[in-house]
C-alpha cells in the first residue's frame, strides 16, 4: 500500500456529506447546493460523520467545511410546518459539542441560522475575510432554535447576542473576530487547507476541548439584572411594535444569562416550538419564500438575454424623478435628468444633494461619495439629450395627454432599442406605447414615493412589451436594490387599485359613524404604519384638488377648502403640534357629523370588526379579481407589493396570505354579507367564489 493511501481516504456518508482524512485530521465535507441548507440529509451524514472520525484511532481532530458558496445558510427552512425529520438540529449540534476530539468550523459565505448555531456548537471557528455571521431566524418569525440564544451570549455578552438576534443582521468575518464568535481569519483563498492546519496546531498544542456552553466571563456581570433587558425592550419597542419574535428572543438571551445552559436550552426549545407552530412566523416564511418566487416569470426563462444599460435617462426633476435618479446614481450608472425649466432642474437637482448630504450627516456615506454620485447626474433642458440613454424614465404629472405627447417625441429622438418606461402609477401603458414606433420597448416602471427608498418596483408589461425588455427591468431593479414585480395593464395596476376599495370604505365609514382616528388606530393595530388619514395628511390633501373644481362634497374637499390640507399646513383630518404629533381635531369631528346629516345619513356606532373587514376584505377582493384577470402572476406577488410598497405587516404576510389564513370561506360570507347590506361593492370576485367552492386556495392556482 502506498503511503498516500494510508495517510488519506474518503468515505461518502451519503450523497450530500463525504468524510476524508488527511493524516490526523479528518474532513467532514458536507456539498447540498445551492446553500447547504441542513436538511435532514445533511444533519443525518454530519451526525453519522462525527460519530465515524470519533472511532477512528487515526483521526485526533475533525475539520467542518462546506463546498459550494457558503457554509450552512441555515436549516432547512421548507421543512418548517411539516412532520420533523430526525435528527432535530438540536441534537445534531449537542453531538457535535460532544465529541471527544477537537472539531473545528471553516467558515465561508454566510453562516446563518443553524448553520451559526452548528458552528458554535463546534470547539474552534476559522473563517475567511470575506464570510458573514448572522441569526437572520427573527425575519422569519422565529429564534434560533439550536442553542444560539444561550451559546451566543456566552461568548459575546447579551447586549450585542441581542442586538444581532433581534435585528437579523449578519456581521463581517472582522467584526466576528473581534466579538470572539471567529478564533482566527485566515486566508481567502485557501480555507479549507488553513482550517486543517488550524486543527493540525490544536492537536500538537494539545489545545482543551473548547465548549461555549461552558463560558461564563461574559454573561457574568448582567446576572440578576432586569433592567438591561427592560432598558433593551424600551428602546426597540417601535421597530418591534406587533412582532412576536422579537420579545422570544429576548426572553432567551435573558434566561441565557440568568439560568444553568440546559435550562436556556429547554426555554429556548420550547419558545422556538410555539413560534415556529404560530401564524407570525408561517408569515413570515411565506414572505421569504415570495421574495423569491416574484423574479420568476413563467414564459420568460431566466437565460433570457437583456440588453445593456450603461446610461439612464429620466424626464422629470421633481419628488419622484429625483428618487428615481438617485436610485441609479447609487449602482453606479450616469443619469441624465430633464425637465422644462431651470429653476425647477436647479431645485430638483438641489433636492437630491440634500438628500445625499443629510445621509452623509448621519454617518452613512462619505461627502466623497455624494460628489461622486452627484457627478454621475446631468441636469438638461432638452429632450435631445436623451438620444444615448439606454433606458429613459418619464416621470412627470400624472397626466396621460402629456404623457403622450413625450413619448411621441421620446420616439424621434431615442436611440433604436433605447427602452422607454413611465413611472405612472395608474394610466393606461398600451396607449401610451402606442404613441411609439417602437411598443415592443415600451414598458411601465411604477416607482413608489420616495422612490428612493421604497423597495418596491412594480414592472409593468404592455401587451407588446418584448421579453427581453421585461427581463432587462426586472434585472435592473435587482440592480438597485429594489423588489420587482411583474404586473400587467389595468387602472392602478396590483397596489394602487387595490388601495382603492380601502380608501373608499375608510371614507364611507367615517360618514356612517367612524371617526378618521378610528379608522386609523384599527389599521394601525392591525400593524400598518399608519391608517388612510393619517397617511393622506402625510401625502398632502390638496394632491389633486383645485379650489376652482371643489365641489365640498366630500371631508377632504372641505378641509383643503378651509386649508386644511395635511400635515404641511399643520392641520387636516388631525390638528398637528410643532413637532407633527397628530391629535384628533373636534372641528372636523363637526366637520364630518354635518356632512353625514347633510347627506341624510344616520349615524351609528360601528365597530373595529367591521371598519377592518370593510377596508380589508374589500381589498382582498380586489385582489382576487387581478388574479382572475392575470394583471398579477400569482397570489404571493400581491402580498410582496402590499409589504413592500404600503406597509402591510410582514407577519401577517401580505393581504392574499392573511386570506388564507382567516380563511377564504369567512372572507366570502362576510363579502356577502355587506353586499346584502351596501351593495354592488362587496361583491365577490368570481375566483373567491370557485376557490371557497373547491375548497382550495390561491396558492393552489
Ligand atoms: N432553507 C431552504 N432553502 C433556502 C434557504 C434555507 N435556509 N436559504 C436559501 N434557500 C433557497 C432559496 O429559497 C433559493 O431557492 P430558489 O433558488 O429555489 O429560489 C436558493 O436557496 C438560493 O437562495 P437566494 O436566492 O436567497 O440566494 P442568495 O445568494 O441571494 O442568498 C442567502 C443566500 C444569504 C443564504 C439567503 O438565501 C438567505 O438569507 N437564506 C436564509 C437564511 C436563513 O434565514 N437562515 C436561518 C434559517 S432558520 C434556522 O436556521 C432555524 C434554526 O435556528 C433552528
Amino acid at each position: 500500500m502506498s503511503r498516500a493511501a494510508e495517510t488519506s481516504s474518503a468515505t461518502r456518508i451519503n450523497p450530500v456529506v463525504e468524510l476524508r482524512r488527511d493524516g490526523e485530521i479528518a474532513v467532514l465535507a458536507i456539498n447540498s447546493p445551492p446553500v447547504n441548507a441542513l436538511s435532514a440529509q445533511v444533519r443525518e451524514g454530519i451526525v453519522e460523520g462525527v460519530r465515524q472520525a470519533g472511532t477512528d484511532a487515526r483521526v485526533k481532530a475533525v475539520v467542518l467545511h462546506c463546498e459550494g458558496r457558503t457554509f450552512f445558510a441555515g436549516a432547512d427552512i421548507s421543512e418548517f410546518g411539516k412532520p420533523p425529520k430526525q435528527p432535530m438540529l438540536p441534537e445534531v449540534v449537542d453531538f457535535i459539542e460532544a465529541s471527544s476530539k477537537p472539531v473545528v468550523a471553516a467558515l465561508h459565505g454566510t453562516a446563518l441560522g443553524g448553520g451559526l448555531e452548528t458552528a458554535l456548537a463546534c470547539h474552534y471557528r476559522v473563517a475567511v475575510p470575506s464570510a458573514k455571521c448572522g441569526f437572520p431566524e427573527v425575519k422569519l418569525g422565529l429564534l434560533p432554535g439550536a442553542g444560539g440564544t444561550q451559546r451566543l451570549p456566552r461568548l459575546v455578552g447579551p447586549e450585542r447576542a441581542m442586538d444581532m438576534i433581534t435585528s437579523g443582521s449578519p456581521v463581517s468575518a472582522k467584526v466576528a473576530k473581534e466579538m470572539g464568535i471567529v478564533d482566527e481569519i485566515v486566508d481567502e483563498t485557501d480555507l479549507l487547507a488553513s482550517a486543517i492546519a488550524f486543527a493540525r496546531k490544536l492537536v500538537a498544542e494539545n489545545r482543551p476541548l473548547k465548549k461555549v456552553r461552558d463560558l461564563d466571563d461574559k454573561i457574568a456581570a448582567a446576572r440578576g439584572k432586569p433592567e438591561i433587558f427592560e432598558a433593551f425592550r424600551k428602546a426597540n419597542a417601535r421597530k418591534f411594535r406587533g412582532f412576536q419574535a422579537p420579545e422570544y428572543n429576548i426572553r432567551c438571551v435573558e434566561a441565557a444569562v440568568n439560568l444553568p445552559f440546559d435550562e436556556g436550552i429547554k426555554l429556548e426549545r420550547q419558545l422556538f416550538q410555539e413560534l415556529v407552530s404560530g401564524e407570525q412566523s408561517a408569515a413570515q416564511r411565506h414572505v421569504f419564500f415570495a421574495e423569491r418566487q416574484v423574479w420568476k416569470i413563467p414564459d420568460i426563462s431566466d437565460d433570457t438575454p437583456t440588453l445593456p444599460v450603461k446610461k439612464v435617462g429620466v424626464i422629470g426633476a421633481g419628488t419622484m424623478g429625483g428618487g428615481i435618479s438617485m436610485n441609479f446614481a447609487n449602482a453606479g450608472l450616469p443619469v441624465t435628468i430633464v425637465e422644462a425649466k431651470p429653476d425647477a432642474l436647479e431645485r430638483g437637482l438641489g433636492v437630491i444633494r440634500r438628500n445625499y448630504e443629510s445621509t452623509a450627516k448621519k454617518g452613512r456615506m462619505s461627502m466623497e461619495d455624494v460628489e461622486r454620485r452627484m457627478e454621475l447626474l446631468t441636469g438638461s433642458l432638452r429632450l435631445e439629450d436623451l438620444a444615448d440613454c439606454d433606458l429613459i424614465i418619464e416621470a412627470v404629472f400624472e397626466n396621460m395627454a402629456i404623457k403622450k405627447e413625450i413619448f411621441s417625441k421620446l420616439d424621434a429622438i431615442a436611440k433604436p432599442g433605447a427602452i422607454l418606461a413611465s413611472n405612472t402609477s395608474y394610466l393606461n401603458v398600451n396607449e401610451i406605447a402606442a404613441m411609439t414606433k417602437r411598443p415592443e420597448h415600451v414598458l411601465g416602471m411604477h416607482f413608489f414615493s420616495p422612490a428612493n427608498i421604497m423597495r418596491l418596483l412594480e414592472v409593468v408589461r404592455g401587451e407588446k412589451t418584448d421579453k427581453r425588455v421585461i427581463a432587462t427591468a426586472m434585472q435592473l431593479g435587482r440592480q438597485i436594490g429594489k423588489i420587482a414585480v411583474l404586473v400587467g395593464v389595468c387602472h392602478g395596476f396590483v397596489g394602487n387599485r387595490m388601495l382603492e376599495p380601502r380608501q373608499r370604505e375608510a371614507n364611507r365609514l367615517i360618514l356612517e359613524g367612524a371617526m378618521p382616528w378610528d379608522v386609523d388606530r384599527v389599521l394601525y393595530e392591525f400593524g400598518f404604519p399608519m391608517g388612510p388619514f393619517a397617511m393622506a395628511d402625510l401625502a398632502g390633501l390638496d394632491i389633486g384638488w383645485s379650489r376652482e373644481t371643489s365641489k365640498g362634497e366630500t371631508a377632504r374637499e372641505i378641509l383643503c377648502e378651509q386649508d386644511r390640507r395635511g400635515q404641511k399646513t399643520g392641520a387636516g383630518f388631525y390638528d398637528y403640534d410643532e413637532n407633527r404629533n397628530a391629535k384628533p381635531s373636534e372641528l372636523v369631528e363637526q366637520i364630518i357629523l354635518d356632512l353625514s346629516d347633510k347627506k341624510g345619513i344616520t349615524r351609528r356606532e360601528i365597530s373595529d370588526q367591521e371598519i377592518l373587514e370593510r377596508c380589508v376584505y374589500t381589498m382582498i377582493n380586489e385582489g382576487a379579481k387581478i388574479l382572475e384577470e392575470g394583471i398579477a402572476i400569482r397570489s404571493s406577488d400581491i402580498d410582496i407589493v402590499w409589504i413592500n410598497g404600503y406597509g402591510w405587516p410582514v407577519y401577517r404576510g401580505g393581504p392574499m396570505f392573511y386570506a388564507e389564513q382567516v380563511g377564504l370561506g369567512k372572507v366570502l360570507e362576510r363579502l356577502r354579507a355587506y353586499e346584502a347590506k351596501f351593495g354592488a361593492d362587496f361583491k365577490p370576485a368570481a375566483l373567491l367564489e370557485r376557490l371557497v367552492a373547491e375548497g382550495k386556495g390561491f396558492r393552489d392556482l
